[in-house]
C-alpha cells in the first residue's frame, strides 16, 4: 500500500468514460485565486487546472494547466488530510501515506456539464502556491480572488474580479472543483470526536499490551477506518450506533491473534480469545460482537440482530491489509485454508445479503458502499471524527 503512487491508489476509482482531471486552490493573501470565463448569463468560476492528457501524470497536468491558464508555475503543497467526495456522497476524510506527497486536498467524482452534455469526472485538487505573476491567458477571461472565510461560506458574490470589470449585476456561477471548495475547507476545520479519539487511544494500548504485531495493528486500523466510515453514514440516516464502542471493537477484534495468551497457544480459536481478552479489560459488553466476527458466524448460528456486530463483521470481510472487497477477501480465505473452501463458499450469499442490507440502511447503493469502504481503507490511521 505505502509503495503505491497516488495514481495507482486512485485507479480502482476509475470507470469507463471517466475523465481524469486536476484543480488547484491557488493561495494568495489569506484567500484563493480562481479562473473565470464570461458567458452571456454569468461569469463562470472554476479552479485553475484541467484534464490530464495522454502520458501525463496528474501533477504534470496541473502544472501545465497553471502555465496555460494563469501564467504561473504552480507549487502544490502537501495536505495532512484529503477530503474524498465521491459522486455527491458525504465527504470522507482520509490520511494518505506520506509517500504520496504532495498529497491532494480533495479528490472528487461527479458530473460536469460540457458542450451540452455531462461528463463523468474524477478530479484531484491541491492547495497550491505559485511562482510568477498571475494573469489570465487567452483561455481565461478574468481571474477572481476570494477570501478564505467567504469561500468557506460559499459567498461567491464577495469575490473580487481582477483586471477589467464585468457588467454590473453579472452573477458568478461556480462549477467543478471551485464549487466543492467549501466542503473541503469546512472538513479541514472539523474537530475530532473526543469519544472516538479516546476509544482509539485505549484500544491501541490494549493491542500493544497484548503484543500485537505491526501487521495486526495495520489490519485493525483498516477495519476500524472502514467500520467508522460506514458507522457515520448509518448514524446520518438515524441508526442508533455508538461510534466509540464500534471503534473499540474494531481495533480489538483480532487482539486474540497475538499468541501472548497461553489459551491461544493451546489452540483456542482467535475470536474467542479476543473476546476473553476484552472481558479481562472490562469490555464485556463488546465480547459477543468480537466473538462473532469470524466467517462461520454468518451462517451458523448466525449474527445477532445487532448493528455494531454486523458492521464489524462486514468491515473485517472487506479489508485485509488493504481494501479487497468481499469477493476477493473470501477467495483469499479459501486460498489460505483450502480445507475450508466449501465452508467459505457457503458464506458468499449471506455476506452479499449483509452488504446489501447495510448499504440500504446507510442510504447507499452497493457500489457506493464499496467505494466508501475503498476510500476509508486508503487511510494510514483512523480518522477520529465522529
Ligand atoms: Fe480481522
Amino acid at each position: 500500500m505505502s509503495a503505491k503512487t497516488l495514481e495507482e491508489a486512485l485507479r480502482p476509482l476509475d470507470r469507463p468514460g471517466r475523465v481524469w482531471s486536476t484543480g488547484a486552490y491557488v493561495t494568495v493573501d489569506e484567500g484563493f485565486l480562481f479562473a473565470g470565463v464570461l458567458s452571456p448569463e454569468a461569469l463562470l468560476a472554476f479552479a485553475v487546472g484541467g484534464r490530464r492528457e495522454q502520458g501525463e501524470s496528474l501533477l504534470e497536468a496541473l502544472r501545465r494547466e497553471g502555465r496555460e491558464e494563469a501564467n504561473v508555475d504552480l507549487e502544490p503543497t502537501d495536505a495532512a488530510h484529503t477530503c474524498f467526495l465521491m459522486d455527491g456522497t458525504a465527504p470522507e476524510r482520509v490520511v494518505l501515506p506520506e509517500s504520496m506527497a504532495p498529497r491532494p486536498t480533495l479528490v472528487w467524482t461527479g458530473p460536469i456539464p460540457f458542450e451540452g452534455r455531462y461528463l463523468d469526472y474524477l478530479c484531484v485538487a491541491w492547495k497550491s502556491r505559485f511562482q510568477g505573476r498571475p494573469r489570465p491567458s487567452s483561455e481565461i477571461d478574468r481571474l477572481l480572488w476570494i477570501d478564505a472565510e467567504s469561500l468557506c461560506r460559499s459567498h461567491w458574490d464577495r469575490a473580487r474580479i481582477l483586471g477589467e470589470p464585468v457588467a454590473p449585476g453579472t452573477p458568478i456561477k461556480v462549477t467543478g472543483t471551485a464549487a466543492r471548495a467549501a466542503t473541503w475547507l469546512n472538513m479541514q476545520q472539523d474537530k475530532a470526536c473526543p469519544g472516538v479519539r479516546d476509544a482509539l487511544s485505549r484500544a491501541r494500548k490494549i493491542l500493544s499490551r497484548h503484543g500485537a504485531s505491526p501487521r495486526l495493528v495495520k489490519h485493525s486500523e483498516k477495519v476500524t477506518s472502514v467500520a467508522l466510515a460506514l458507522g457515520r453514514r448509518l448514524r446520518a440516516t438515524g441508526a442508533n450506533l455508538d461510534l466509540p464502542l464500534l471503534a473499540t471493537a474494531a481495533m480489538c477484534h483480532d487482539v486474540g491473534r497475538t499468541h501472548a495468551d497461553p489459551r491461544v497457544a493451546a489452540g483456542l480459536e482467535h475470536a474467542r480469545a479476543s473476546a476473553l481478552i476484552l472481558n479481562s479489560e472490562g469490555l464485556d459488553h463488546l465480547a459477543p460482537a468480537v466473538a462473532n466476527h469470524i466467517l462461520p458466524a454468518i451462517v451458523n448460528p448466525g449474527l445477532r440482530d445487532d448493528l455494531l456486530e454486523r458492521v464489524l463483521f462486514y468491515a473485517d470481510k472487506v479489508v485485509g491489509l488493504e481494501h479487497m472487497g468481499i469477493g476477493a477477501r473470501l477467495d483469499d480465505f479459501a486460498a489460505r485454508r483450502p480445507e475450508l473452501t466449501d465452508e467459505v463458499d457457503r458464506t458468499r450469499d449471506p455476506l452479499a445479503k449483509l452488504q446489501g442490507h447495510l448499504a440500504s440502511a446507510a442510504g447507499l447503493t452497493t457500489e457506493t458502499l464499496e467505494t466508501l469502504c475503498y476510500v476509508a481503507a486508503l487511510s494510514e490511521t483512523v480518522d477520529p471524527s465522529g
